[in-house]
């Protein structure tokens, strides 16, 4: 990497742009519509206030446990499609440089690598599905990445179709033909690679694989045909946190998808409490959308959360520098985030939940 060194995840994000075409980096920066809910993440995290406590004594680690996965901080890496648009090793980079940092990743069902050769980078892999048109594809693809060492799947809940990404429209967004769905389309090139005026090719490729979404009777066939800890991601509702804990979920992940689905949903974060109030006890939750710093990471957790999924910085990171430019931005959120447990008081993860936030306690 040349330049100074980055002093914060958005030293990235303007490398990143000035590397990647304007279509890819619309693809990975735009959002749905109007991009209001986009813009909402970030003012809702901003609004945030933490009292720190004072004396709490020296910081004793970051370390934590989610869906049975041991981690060195309780951040994950957001599934994100197609990462080979923005560097050659794609996933496999990204996977690398988790490992090394000692988190999961979420691996998306429309990763451009296939999961085997991003299993055998060591990392920790939660299999991220949409849907697929026919339950023996998802089967067998589950076999997939079961065998390939997936310790978690997790199902992604708010595509029943592809939001309206204008950026994307207007460009009339096609990938490149080396950029496919690697463990769905056995390397074949889909729609994705063609567009036509007025639409985005891949929204038009991706409702091509992945039909209209899934049922509740459809994710309680799932959570009976695996052992594996199941994830829903893509909750802001309670009630639909509630309903995913019913069916056996072993967490939920309140996400609006870093809006780039219903533009007019709530910031994540404004819908981070009820969630927790909701099934708090009975499952692990997670958050995205947003989170751009390691104060983020202690806001999350403030407000109740057990861990959060970060997404555009690490593929700004990733296009900048591949798997060392993700290591370097994963090690900056782990060095911020040990910063503010700090200036925050907290000796440990435990002591974050009794921080007060301008919405209360968490607990
Ligand atoms: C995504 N996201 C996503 N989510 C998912 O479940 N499956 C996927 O394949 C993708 N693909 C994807 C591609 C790109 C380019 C982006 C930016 C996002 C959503 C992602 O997992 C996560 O919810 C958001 O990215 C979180 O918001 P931030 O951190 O990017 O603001």
């Amino acid at each position: 990497m040349t330049g100074p060194a980055p002093v914060s995840l958005l030293d990235f994000e303007a490398r990143a742009k000035s590397l990647l075409t304007p279509e890819v980096w619309d693809f990975i920066a735009g959002g749905s519509g109007f991009e209001i809910t986009m813009r909402a993440n970030r003012q809702a995290l901003d609004s945030v206030s933490v009292y720190p406590r004072m004396l709490g004594g020296a910081l004793s680690g970051t370390e934590t446990n989610l869906l049975g996965t041991p981690m060195s901080m309780p951040i994950a890496v957001a599934p994100m499609a197609y990462q080979r648009l923005v560097h050659p090793a794609g996933e496999v980079a990204m996977a690398e440089a988790a490992c090394q940092a000692g988190i999961p990743l979420m691996l998306s069902a429309l990763s451009s690598c296939p999961v085997e050769e991003v299993a055998r980078t060591g990392a920790k892999i939660w299999f991220q599905l949409y849907w697929m048109r026919e339950w023996l594809a998802l089967e067998q693809l589950i076999e997939r990445v079961e065998a390939a060492g997936s310790t978690a799947l997790v199902v992604t809940l708010d595509v029943p179709i592809m939001g309206r990404r204008l950026r994307d429209v207007r460009n009339q967004f096609a990938l490149p033909a080396e950029v496919v769905a690697a463990n769905l389309t056995n390397g074949r090139a889909g729609t994705a690679h063609r567009a036509r005026a007025g639409e985005s090719a891949i929204a038009a490729h991706t409702l091509e694989l992945i039909g209209s979404g899934p049922t509740w009777s459809d994710l309680e066939q799932l959570r009976s045909r695996t052992s594996l800890p199941l994830v829903v991601k893509g909750i802001l509702d309670p009630r639909d946190a509630a309903r995913a804990v019913g069916i056996g979920a072993d967490a939920v992940v309140v996400s609006n998808h870093g809006g780039r689905q219903l533009d007019g949903a709530p910031a994540s974060v404004t819908a981070l409490a009820a969630v927790v109030a909701e099934v708090g006890q009975q499952c692990q939750v997670l958050l995205d959308s947003g989170i751009r710093s390691g104060m983020d990471v202690l806001r999350a957790l403030a407000l109740g959360a057990s861990g959060v999924l970060v997404g555009r910085p690490l593929l700004w990171a990733l296009a900048v520098g591949g798997a060392a430019g993700a290591a370097q931005a994963l090690s900056l959120l782990s060095t911020e985030f040990r910063e503010s447990l700090i200036l925050a008081g907290c000796p440990d993860l435990a002591a974050v939940r009794d921080l007060r936030t301008d919405q209360g306690v968490a607990r």
